[in-house]
Order: C-alpha cells, then structure tokens, then sequence
C-alpha cells in the first residue's frame, strides 16, 4: 500500500495539444505530493477544456487513488481522455458526495478511452445498502456518470466492483459505448452494469458484462438505443424499465438488442413495470440473434414486477407495451418457465411477435413452459417449446 501512495508522487498527467494546436500543458505542476488525483484531474480538465481544438489528456499506466471527480464543460474543442492506470476510489462512500465518483457532464465530442480500470472499491459499501428493506433506499455512489454528453465515445476502459450502478447514463444524444468491461461479483447488490436514461442515440457495442443486478437497464426517455455483442452473466439480463415508479416519465422507444450472450444470468431478455404505475408506454423494441446459457427466464415481460413486495400487486401496470419482437432466440433455460409473457389487465401488450425461438430446459423441474397473460403474441417460425398452446 505505502508504495502505491508513493508511486502518486510520479504520477504524471499530460496535456497533448493536437497537432493543430499548438498550445501544449504540462500538468505534472498541478500535482501535490500526498494527494489523490483528483485535484490534479480537475484542473488539468479545466486547462483542457478551456482550450480550442482538440486536447488529450493522459493517465499512465500505474495505480493511483482518484477522490470524487466532476469534469464539466461546456468545452472550448473536443476533449481526449486516455485512462491506463488504475484510478482506486475511496472505500468510504461518505466520502462522495454528489451520487458519482467520476462525473462528466455538459460536454460534446468527448472521448474516454484506454485500458485502465476504474476500481469503485464497492466491498464495504454493499453492506450498507438497504434496498431490499426500503423503498427510498440509501443511494451509494456510482462509479461513472455520464450526463448531458452529446457526439462522443466511451471505449476500452474497465468498471470494477462500482458500489452501485456501474455507468449511469442520463441525458445523452449520440453517445457510443464500445469494447468495455464491466465486472462485479453476481452477488453484489444494485451494480447494474450500465444504465440509460432520457436519451437519444446511444449505441453499446462489444461490452462484457459480469455483475450483480441488470447488466443492461434502460429506463425512461431512452429513445434508439443500439445494444450489439454484449455479454452478460453473473447478472440480471438485458432490461427495459423498470418503468412506471415515478410521476412524469418519458416513453421508451427504438430499442434494438442484436447478438447478445446471456451466459448463468438470473434473467436474460425482460421488459418490467410495476403494477399500480403511473401512465406511460414502451414501444418499438427488438431482440434479435440471441444466446441463452443456462440463464433464468429467458424472455419475459413482467407487468407486476415488484422486487421485495414494495407495492401493491394485484392493481395493474398502466405502462403500454406495443410493437415488440423476438427473433431467433436460442440455447437453455435454468427455469422451467422459458417464455413468460405477463402483460398489464388495464393495456394488454399490442404487436407482439415471436419467431424461431429454441428453448431448453434439462432440469428436475418438469417440462419447459410458456405463459402469456393478457397478449395474444403474432407467431412465426419455429417454437420450442411451443409458444402459448392455448392460443393456437
Ligand atoms: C456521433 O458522434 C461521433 C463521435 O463519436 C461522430 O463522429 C458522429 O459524426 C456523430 N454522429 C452524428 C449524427 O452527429
Ligand atoms: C441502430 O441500428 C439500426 C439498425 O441496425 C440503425 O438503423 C440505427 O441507425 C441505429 N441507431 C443508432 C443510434 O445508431
Ligand atoms: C457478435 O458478438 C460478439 C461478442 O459476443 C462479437 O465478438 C462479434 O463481433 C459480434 N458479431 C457481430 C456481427 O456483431
């Protein structure tokens, strides 16, 4: 440890003009001796940002402890963050204040790239987490927000052990996530891997995920999201919502989730709302050319979705869910239930197809099984098992 806090007194972060630009920082001045990096990072980011063209800013390999960060713009030119160390947040979650560890916000043509890793240290923090016991639980830290970025990249870079949501994504428009690792124990609680909110455009592809709750989570105003070669498991699947908790949410709409692995995940493809919701709708989404291996409900739409019996069960979901579908879904279930497609009394689900679904379940638990409450799914292709028998 001793030489970990030392090697931070070599730590150097560069400011790289392009070569268009001829200003060139060093921001090795701005470190102090026995200090974390954020204060470094902060105001590198700041010269950075305050400068026209293209700036790159550098983390070199090593390993250094990164306090609570926030990188805002709005940015003179484009700006260039290449992570290779590994940036170590503070075990303390009281020591972060503001819901992030690392923020960046307000920016366009942002880059975060490299082969670093953000280690969110989450091991003490999942203790103290209390969302199994309470419905306004204690909000822990998220390893990396993105907010209000427009036109830019995320790639490389690994999430380890966040103490709550690994990315959280609120507010984007045209943002790429690509080559990513995200990583946590399947037991650790609330580290989706990376969530999206209210925005428009953004594209994950060839990310590995490997965490304790959805792998993928897409929640109100998410409006075309391209989710390609994701992996996931341990983790709790591919979703969209939960929706329907909050007054005043957006529709979701334009999702498509193409050649995907779910690999020991407790779900794989899941659409949630909760029951006694408020109004909303979700609509347009496709799955298409996905793997299951030995994952938990593998497709299923949950219209009383209610973890730790936090509501009122029996009321139903006024979330519509219309123009679905699923194609060419493939490989074996750890559930009896394969196909569960439980949709809302008050707004059944509308357009919903299924074609070339393959299925399996070698369990003790009996034959495979489908179940669709309120929807009448349009079939094509073919079914294993076969799809809602009784609607035939
Ligand atoms: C989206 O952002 C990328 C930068 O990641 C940029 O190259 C591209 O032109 C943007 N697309 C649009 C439609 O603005
Ligand atoms: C998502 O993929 C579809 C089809 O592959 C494409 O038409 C659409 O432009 C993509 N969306 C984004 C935001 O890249
Ligand atoms: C499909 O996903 C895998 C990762 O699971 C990736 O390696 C491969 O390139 C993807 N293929 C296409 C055509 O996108």
């Amino acid at each position: 440890m001793a030489n970990m806090w030392k090697s931070l007194l070599l730590v150097a972060i560069y400011v790289v003009a392009s070569p268009v630009d001829a200003d060139t920082l060093d921001v090795t001045k701005y470190l102090q001796p026995g200090h974390d990096l954020s204060q470094a990072l902060a105001t590198a980011w700041k010269e950075a940002c305050a400068s026209p063209g293209l700036s790159k800013l550098v983390i070199p390999g090593g390993t250094y402890r990164l306090g609570e960060v926030v990188l805002s713009g709005p940015c003179k030119g484009p700006v260039v963050l290449q992570v290779d160390a590994t940036l170590v947040a503070p075990v303390n979650h009281n020591e972060i204040k503001g819901g992030g560890w690392v923020t960046v916000q307000n920016v366009d043509q942002f880059t975060l790239t490299g082969s670093g890793t953000f280690d969110g240290q989450g091991q003490y923090a999942w203790t103290k987490n209390d969302c199994s016991k309470t419905w306004n639980c204690l909000s822990l830290p998220i390893n990396l927000r993105f907010h209000f970025i427009t036109n830019s990249l995320i790639n490389g870079i690994t999430s380890l052990d966040s103490k709550q949501f690994h990315v959280n994504v609120l507010g984007c428009r045209n943002l790429t996530f690509q080559y990513l690792k995200i990583t946590a124990p399947g037991d650790s609680p609330n580290t989706d891997g990376i969530h999206i909110g209210r925005s428009n455009g953004v594209n994950i592809f060839n990310v590995q995920i490997k965490t304790g709750d959805d792998c993928v989570s897409l929640g109100d105003g998410c409006q075309n999201v391209n989710i390609t070669g994701v992996t996931c498991g341990p983790g709790h699947g591919i979703s969209v919502g939960s929706l329907g908790k909050y007054p005043g949410e957006e529709p979701v709409s334009g999702i498509t989730v193409k050649n995907c692995t779910l690999k020991n995940a407790m779900n794989g493809l899941r659409i949630k709302t909760w029951p006694a919701s408020l109004r909303g709708t979700a609509s347009n989404m496709h799955f298409e050319d996905i793997v299951m291996d030995n994952v938990g409900n593998p497709v299923i739409i949950d219209q009383q979705y209610c973890p730790w019996n936090q509501c009122k069960k029996n009321a139903p979901s006024l979330i519509k869910i219309q123009d679905v579908s699923f194609k060419n879904i493939r490989g074996t279930s750890s559930t009896p239930e394969v196909v569960k497609l439980a949709c809302s009394s008050q707004f059944p689900c509308k357009n919903v197809q299924f074609g070339n679904i393959d299925l399996v379940y070698h369990g003790d638990k009996g034959p495979a099984t489908t179940t669709c409450t309120n929807i009448r799914p349009a079939i094509f292709g073919n079914q294993n098992p076969p799809l809602c028998r009784d609607l035939a």
